[in-house]
């Protein structure tokens, strides 16, 4: 147990010394940008704080980073928690009640937060406001406390599962995109920089094809690569190291992974490319039902190897051939 903890933390220390701290460093995602630089610029104009927002989209693709850019752009303090963390309404109560003007309260996974915990958010978004039942029974009163205005800004990988009463109170809802192999670029260079590791061009285009159009995938590659250069090479990517660490670590044209083509196979091969049910497909993968959903079933989706059908999960033509099966019909052709 004890080595997959220590590497755990090397790589969060990793992505934490790549992450961009402003909206001038953050890559791609322009239009996201230029809305938040005018609002952000209108709310300290007026000295007020920032509306509400709410950032939604596959894992890896930039809003931890995005929230923490916003309140940096804003100035403010930045008050970090979950969904799953706040666990009773009393814990809300004293997050709430510690914040400061204009702070802001990031909710990761926002769409785990308990209904009760939940709805005591409602009144605290809305009008700063915190209501606090006290006894039980019919002897309960409730306590109104005044909270300083703040921003809060909740991410989701999972905007379906987010309440329309809780997305509602955001005044802002933006969806990060997958990005392009040009921007999937730019956020190479400027990890190599950061890292001062030589990276030629062509080194920078293999990757980028390879990084599944995500940027967290792409900075993991980068760091596997730079092992492998350094070990086996000069310590200079270029395009032919590269394609060796790419063989040793398994990762083919497209970017994916041992587990990525597992899930592909045993649904082809067990399943006869579907339609099956996400628990069934994960169970038999020995994946949690969460990790497929939002790890590796967005860019299967996104790439069109696989596709969600009213009956389950169907793997298209595309995936067989990917994998070199023969496409036999299923589901889709129906
Ligand atoms: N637009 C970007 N420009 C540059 N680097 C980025 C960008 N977006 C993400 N990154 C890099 O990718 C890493 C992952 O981003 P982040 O942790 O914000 O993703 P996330 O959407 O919060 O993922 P999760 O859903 O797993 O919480 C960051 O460490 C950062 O270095
Ligand atoms: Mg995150």
């Amino acid at each position: 147990m004890l080595e997959p903890q220590i590497k755990n933390t090397k790589e969060e220390n990793y992505e934490l010394s790549l992450r961009p701290k402003n909206l001038n460093e953050y890559i791609g995602q322009e239009r996201i940008k230029e809305n938040l630089k005018i609002f952000i610029e209108a709310s300290k104009k007026r000295k007020e704080s920032l509306e509400h927002v709410l950032i939604y989209g596959p894992a890896g693709l930039g809003k931890t980073t995005l929230s923490h850019i916003i309140s940096n752009e804003m100035n403010s303090n930045i008050k970090a928690t979950s969904g799953p963390a706040i666990e009773k309404v009393g814990d809300l109560a004293s997050i709430l009640t510690n914040l400061e003007e204009g702070d802001v309260l990031f909710i990761d996974e926002i769409h785990r937060m308990n209904k009760l915990v939940e709805e005591t958010l409602y009144p605290a978004m809305e009008d700063y406001k915190l209501d606090i039942i006290i006894g039980k029974g019919p002897s309960a009163r409730t306590l109104q406390l005044e909270l300083p205005p703040f921003t809060l800004i909740g991410a989701t990988t999972r905007i379906g599962l987010v309440s329309s009463p809780l997305r509602s109170r955001f005044g802002m809802t933006y969806k990060l995109d997958f990005y392009s192999n040009r921007e999937i670029s730019r956020i190479l260079e400027r990890s190599a920089k950061i890292l001062k590791t030589p990276l030629a061009q062509n080194g920078t285009l293999l990757i980028a094809q390879c990084s599944r159009k995500n940027p967290r995938v792409a900075n993991r590659l980068l760091r596997r690569v730079r092992d492998i250069a350094q070990v086996k090479g000069t310590g200079r990517i270029d395009d032919k190291i590269t394609r060796l660490a790419f063989e040793m670590l398994e990762v083919d044209k497209k970017g994916l992974e041992p587990a990525d083509r597992n899930l592909l196979e045993v649904l082809i091969k067990k399943f006869d490319g579907g339609p099956v049910g996400i628990s069934t497909l994960a169970a038999a993968t020995n994946e949690e039902r969460d990790t497929v959903e939002e790890i590796y079933e967005p860019y299967l989706l996104k790439i069109g190897f696989l596709q969600r059908t009213p009956r389950g999960r169907v793997a298209t033509k595309h995936a067989y051939e990917h994998l070199q099966l023969e496409w036999e019909k299923n589901a889709l052709d129906i």
